[in-house]
Parts: structure tokens; C-alpha cells; sequence
């Protein structure tokens, strides 16, 4: 058996995202085919190379999980915390078995994209500045931007510790009272110590886009979906100056 053989009945459940009793029932049902045969064992051993079928359906050998989550307000981005429920606590039982970590943290007010993904290289890289993944945040603040915020996040926003910010942009509205922000780092809450450092505080930060992929508007919040494929290329080819 290869060092790298998943079970028949875990496979399944990784792969579309169903119950391992599901993917059990399923099994047993005999629509699953490994190679061509019928297994009807869930915890017979397939390894990656093997052609795994559903019902005549490829299902495709998943090692790592991508997930595209629209972060409700009240959750931290954590894997386990006593101060309240984290974003794990948003999945099925199934899929919080298959060690998910936040890349890149939001504060528990904040709201929005948030990728979870077993990968912990690609994890790193998403957080990384030098891999320069850009993020795009929407927020409001409760006194409009003053003159001169865009140059001053242009420039790289010095912060109370005395810390300077990398070059950033800021896209106000029209009364500034909300504004689109634009980051490739994440300090500990970035974008509100940059508000702060313009004399204003922001009331609501929700994530847009991560690497120039947009959060699907379909996900209600608390929502999530696997990322595509096209999608993870698009956040990969960040990657290459790191
Ligand atoms: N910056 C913040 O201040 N908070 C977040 O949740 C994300 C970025």
C-alpha cells in the first residue's frame, strides 16, 4: 500500500464535500468504482493515481482543501478559541476534520473573504508581503477621510508605534465617509490603525477580493464554496516573485 493512500470513504467525502456517512452509504450502494471495479469497502485503500468514479463521475484526488468563505461579524479567525466561536464552527463535522486554517486573519467585527485551506505553503504565501497578494477591503468610518489620505497611504502611513505602513491605496467615496482599501501586508488590524492614523475610526471592514479574486456575491454570510481552479491560479500567480 503506498504511503500516500487515503481511504475509499474519505476520499469521497474530501472530494464533494459530503458527510464521511454519506460517502459510506454510497459506497456500500455500489456506485463508486476504483479502476474500473466496484468497491464496496469504505476503508479500502486507493492511492492518488487510482481512477475513483461516482456514479460514472471522475472524482478528482484532493490533498489539499481551498475554500472561499464569506466571514460573517461575531466569528474569530482561529482554528480553536475559548473567547467565543471561530470560523471552523461555521463547517460541517467533516470538513473540520480536514485541517483548515485561516490564511490571513480578520478581527471577529470584521466580515467577508476569508480563504481556509489545509496548504500551509500556500497559506504562508497569501499572508506574505513579499509575495505582494493584494487585498481589497470596503470600509466606513464614522468622520470622513481628510484631504490628502490618498497621498498619505500612497506614501506608506506611519502608525502610533511609530511603524510604517508599505505603500497602500485608498479609493474614497465621494462624502468619504466609506472608501475601498487596497493592501499586499496585514498587520494586527491594519486598516483600522491606518484610519486611525487619518483621525478617523472605521465602523465596519468587510474583505472584497484577495489576489484580484472577488468574493462570490451568491455566498450569504457564514456561507462557503471551494475555490476553482481558475481561481487559485489567479491568486498562484502571485507567487512567483517569492
Ligand atoms: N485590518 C483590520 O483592521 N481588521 C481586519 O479584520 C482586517 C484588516
Amino acid at each position: 500500500m503506498p504511503a500516500s493512500s487515503l481511504r475509499l470513504d474519505k476520499w469521497i467525502a474530501g472530494a464533494g464535500l459530503s458527510s464521511r456517512s454519506d460517502a459510506k452509504k454510497l459506497i456500500r450502494a455500489g456506485r463508486v468504482t476504483v479502476d474500473g471495479s466496484p468497491i464496496t469497502d469504505p476503508a479500502a485503500r486507493c492511492d492518488p493515481a487510482s481512477e475513483i468514479r461516482l456514479d460514472g463521475e471522475r472524482v478528482a484526488w484532493q490533498e489539499y482543501l481551498y475554500l472561499m468563505m464569506n466571514k460573517p461579524a461575531g466569528y474569530l479567525s482561529v482554528t480553536r478559541d475559548d473567547r467565543g466561536p471561530t470560523v471552523l464552527d461555521l463547517l460541517p463535522p467533516a470538513l473540520r476534520k480536514r485541517n483548515l486554517s485561516p490564511a490571513g486573519r480578520l478581527d471577529r467585527d470584521s466580515e467577508g473573504f476569508l480563504i481556509l485551506t489545509s496548504d500551509g505553503d500556500f497559506c504562508h504565501r497569501v499572508i506574505s508581503p513579499k509575495s505582494g497578494v493584494e487585498k481589497e477591503y470596503h470600509i466606513e468610518v464614522d468622520r470622513p477621510f481628510p484631504e490628502g489620505a490618498e497621498a498619505a497611504f500612497a506614501a506608506g502611513v506611519p502608525l502610533e508605534d511609530g511603524e510604517i505602513c508599505l505603500p497602500a491605496r485608498l479609493e474614497p467615496s465621494e462624502d468619504r465617509l466609506s472608501a475601498r482599501v487596497f493592501l499586499s501586508e496585514g498587520k494586527y488590524h491594519q486598516v483600522k490603525r491606518m484610519a486611525l492614523a487619518m483621525g478617523t475610526r472605521v465602523k465596519r471592514l468587510r474583505r472584497a477580493a484577495i489576489g484580484g479574486v472577488p468574493l462570490d456575491p451568491a455566498l450569504a454570510p457564514g456561507a462557503y464554496r471551494e475555490l476553482t481552479e481558475a481561481e487559485l491560479r489567479r491568486i498562484n500567480c502571485h507567487f512567483v516573485s517569492i
